[in-house]
């Protein structure tokens, strides 16, 4: 749908001086509206709708400017209001600004720079009108970012793991024709599925050089249900605790910590357990290397029917064939980015 320029009412006693100001204002894309005096604006401002009014504050040496912001933020409240001013009434211009106009300028007024303002007051009035809509999104992203950050101190060699988990999960889901809430709900199991390591006993596990002890991997095992546990019972949050708890669990029934086998696991906890084990490979940490993007695709082969559920191994490897490479590379430029070293 084609967007109509924005609409302004340009109000002044002085004609020459609007009508190029008007012309200015048309070539900098607004459709514009030439009135001389204020009654004639107020009269406008009862019948017609802008988007913003650009106006004098002195007609005849009275300030009837601040009529016309009056009767525009009664009539139309979401109008940009700008006002021109003589330098003696800068004064009255303040005082109109805490009446609610946007901005105000000083005469003699550069029409590009008004045209400037305008945009960029209509764009912040689009931004904050759009903010209750967005609010809710942006704060699961502010959240899940925050949630993340915890794991990654942590755990520095994690760092963009969550992230890329979550896209990878998605982009895994939507080839499973997931509903919306379902991936939005994977989504956030992603972010937050090491969540529980932040809560073992020891976080010196998680940073240890070559293999764990027999003790040390149990204890690292408890993640899953300790993540699930903690991040609370709300019942938004049920779904993907479950997800998480599920996240290590394995399709042959040898995963952790519950031994789950075939569907005893959501598939929402499969596709998690799934790109879960491909960021790790594809990721150097302390105690290994990054594997090849063909020994990796080997590997998830070899896990069909084992590890993973044979038709998720399927769309994975399609997934990889695409995106393989990019997502070998990603967790390096991630851990560059984030300024974690690594020790040979
Ligand atoms: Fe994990």
């Amino acid at each position: 749908m084609k967007t109509l320029p924005p609409s302004v009412l340009l109000v002044d006693d002085e004609r020459s001086t609007i009508v190029l100001m008007g012309a200015v204002l048309e070539t900098q894309g607004f459709t514009v509206t030439l009135c001389h005096t204020a009654h004639e604006a107020c009269c406008l401002l009862d019948s017609l709708e802008f988007d913003a009014v650009v106006t004098d504050v002195i007609f005849d040496g009275s300030s009837e400017g601040e009529n016309v912001l009056a009767r525009c933020r009664e009539q139309q409240p979401g109008a940009v209001v700008v006002l021109m001013t003589g330098f003696p009434e800068v004064d009255a211009a303040v005082a109109a600004m805490k009446c609610g106009a946007t901005d105000y300028l000083r005469k003699p007024v550069d029409g590009i720079v008004l045209a400037a303002m305008v945009h960029r007051a209509l764009r912040e009035r689009k931004l904050s009108a759009s903010r209750g809509k967005l609010a809710f999104a942006e704060m699961v992203d502010i959240i899940s970012g925050m949630v993340a950050n915890t794991i990654e101190r942590v755990d520095p060699y994690t760092a963009g793991h969550g992230e890329r988990t979550r896209r990878y999960s998605r982009i895994l889901g939507q080839k499973f024709n997931l509903e919306q809430a379902t991936l939005e709900r994977l989504e956030l199991a992603a972010i937050a599925h090491d969540y529980g390591k932040i809560y073992l006993d020891d976080l010196g596990f998680l940073t240890k050089k070559g293999p764990l002890t027999p003790e040390e991997y149990r204890e690292v095992q408890r993640h899953p249900e300790l993540g699930a546990r903690m991040l609370g019972d709300h019942p938004h949050l049920e779904k993907v605790c479950q997800y998480i708890a599920e996240h290590h669990e394995k399709w042959d029934g040898t995963g952790y910590p519950k031994q789950l086998h075939d569907e005893e696991t959501s598939l929402p906890g499969r596709i998690l357990g799934v790109v879960e084990v491909f960021d790790s490979l594809s990721t150097k940490r302390s105690y290994k290397d990054v594997w090849e993007l063909p020994k990796t695709v080997r590997f998830f082969e070899s896990q069909r029917n084992l590890a993973f559920a044979p038709e998720l191994i399927d769309v994975f490897l399609e997934l990889l064939e695409v995106h393989g490479e990019e997502w070998m590379q990603a967790p390096a430029r991630d851990l560059e980015a984030a300024g974690v070293e690594m020790e040979n």
